[in-house]
């Protein structure tokens, strides 16, 4: 059998290429029309016969010359609407759009994988699906219409991976249970009665109120919520009033509420309810809460993450693939993981030494691209060894 190392290095210059490629002509969620092309493209090139779904997105499948399982291997293909300021040659030539989660390198990772496993076919057992999926920044996202258009029948396992900025390039980090957290956000519309500054006692100050909602709500994780839980409840908006002497009669308070099961969500979104309207009873003021449902969490399957992880550690070490704590992100990764076992692992992609040290979605983001070659060496083991196993999953 070949050398997974030696294709992976083979390709690895027209991986580097495909991703600046993309980083120089991002699109947005929904609008990935030239991306959708260009994968077709560089699949068909390989014999495969790319199809197109959920719109602007991608599907093709590998058959290896192997009996075994079908295995689902997902990337996401969007861009955000942001200025870039990476200040490199391949930096976006779309004004306000950027490649600043790192999806231009998981669209070129994942035609790499298809390169790699296209030249082990001989060797690969089952089927392997190329997921090339749109929309990931954008709520509902686009992993639900993927499924519905028949993304997942026959799937056995499905897996994932993110860049991961905060994880130093050489490393990976899986959880072998929680992973990424379902996002959630709220609008509290406080309605109370305006009027002079100088007249309080006739007004119902919408200010005064929303400001002890604000203290009240962060009761909620630290005094409902089990200790040994994760949830967050962030307030990023307070909106009232325009003058200095004009008592306001409305105050909008948005926020995101972060968790990991449908109970601790549960429980947060009821006692935000008790609180806003005891608090506002008892000022008078009415109130009105838009709850939006995010993406659910993303819980991987420990006996597919421990597979994942095995991957990863012929790619990247022992001592390299990181056991980490879940963070509070969301991904529709979650999605298919609903649907079929899986998991999802982060790729690290920062380095200090050249640089590379800003965030996820700020404007001067940036990935080492050795991280191109890691990812796609262990998404293709991952890939073989699940689509080679016995083991029910
Ligand atoms: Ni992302």
């Amino acid at each position: 059998m070949k050398n997974i190392i030696d294709i992976v290095e083979k390709h690895y210059d027209s991986i580097v290429s495909l991703r600046r490629h993309f980083h120089m002509y991002p699109e947005l969620s929904a609008q990935e029309f030239n991306t959708q092309q260009k994968i077709i493209e560089e699949l068909s090139a390989l014999g495969l016969t790319p199809r197109k779904i959920a719109g602007t997105g991608v599907i093709a499948e590998l058959k290896g010359a192997l009996p075994g399982k079908t295995i689902a291997i997902r990337a996401d293909i969007d861009a955000l609407e942001l200025q870039d300021e990476c200040g490199k040659p391949y930096q976006s030539q779309n004004p306000g759009v950027c490649h600043a989660c790192g999806h231009d390198g998981h669209t070129a990772m994942l035609i790499g994988v298809a390169k790699t496993l296209v030249e082990l076919k001989d060797n690969v057992a089952g089927t392997i699906i190329f997921l090339f999926q749109p929309s990931e920044e954008c709520f509902p996202g686009g992993a639900a219409l993927m499924i519905k258009e028949g993304a997942l029948t026959g799937v056995d396992a499905v897996i994932g991976t993110h860049l991961w900025q905060s994880l130093s390039v050489g490393t990976s980090g899986i959880s072998y249970n929680r992973m990424m957290a379902s996002p959630d956000s709220f609008t509290i519309t406080i309605k109370g009665r305006g009027g002079h500054g100088s007249m309080p006692h006739q007004t119902i100050d919408a200010i005064l109120v929303a400001a002890q909602v604000v203290t009240a709500l962060h009761t909620i994780v630290s005094r409902n919520i089990d200790p040994l839980e994760q949830a967050v409840l962030s307030i990023g908006s307070f909106k009232s009033g325009d003058t200095f002497n004009i008592i306001p009669d409305t105050a909008t308070l948005v926020g995101t509420v972060r968790s990991f099961s449908m109970d601790i969500k549960k429980i947060v979104f009821e006692r935000m309810e008790k609180i806003v309207s005891g608090i506002c009873q008892a000022a008078g003021a009415t109130f009105h809460i838009d709850k939006t449902f995010g993406f659910p969490p993303v819980i991987n399957n420990p006996q597919i993450a421990e597979v994942f992880a095995a991957a990863s550690m012929e790619t990247l070490g022992k001592e390299n693939t990181l056991t980490i704590d879940p963070v509070m992100g969301g991904e529709d990764f979650s999605v298919y993981l609903d649907q079929v076992p899986g998991a999802f692992i982060f790729i690290g992609t920062g380095n200090k030494d050249k640089g590379i040290i800003y965030p996820q979605h700020h404007p001067k983001f940036d990935i080492d691209e050795k991280a191109l070659g890691y990812g796609i060496e262990t998404m293709a083991r991952a890939a073989m060894k699940l689509s080679s196993s016995k083991e029910n999953f």
